[in-house]
């Protein structure tokens, strides 16, 4: 598998980012981590615009944030125009997520969240295809600018 998946945290989403390493690793696929790197107090926007980033610059297509609630780092990484980042908490809105919003990252309230639920969360993730159709219109219309490469089109 060649697609890395994109991870960032703050230190209250530190051991579970840690955690879901090791189960990405098993599971045969590659991270990029952005941090944080320890249980050391931090701002949550100093790692998840990295990775929002790398979302927009099409370096990534996919990544999982933790911090304590999921609302900062989820906060922040929606201000990327590519981002369509998830606050998950049970299997039945991972899914959708996935099925109606195509989320491409999946963000976790590490403080607020078992490890067991987390990797299953990141299971259905990864592996719940976009239902596309009507919700393919209403995803198209989040990003308040163009993407890059239908800025030159005609309108
Ligand atoms: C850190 O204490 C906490 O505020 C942060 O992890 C997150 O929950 C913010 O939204």
């Amino acid at each position: 598998m060649s697609e890395k998946i994109g991870l960032c945290c703050d230190h209250a989403g530190f051991n579970l980012k840690e955690r879901l390493k090791r189960m990405l690793e098993v599971e045969g696929y590659e991270y990029v981590d952005y941090g944080t790197n320890s249980t050391d107090s931090c701002d949550y926007p100093d790692f998840a615009h990295p990775l929002g980033q790398a979302i927009d610059r099409g370096e990534l297509a996919r990544g999982i944030a933790v911090c304590g609630t999921g609302n900062g780092i989820g906060m922040t990484l929606n201000k990327h125009q590519r981002v369509r980042a998830a606050l998950c908490w049970n299997d039945e809105i991972a899914t959708l997520a996935r099925e109606h919003n195509d989320a491409n990252i999946l963000v976790l309230p590490g403080r607020f969240m078992s490890e067991e639920t987390a990797a299953r969360l990141v299971n259905i993730f990864l592996h719940t295809a976009f239902e596309g159709g009507r919700h393919e219109r209403r995803v198209r219309k989040i990003p308040l600018q163009a993407a890059p490469a239908e800025e030159g089109s005609a309108r």
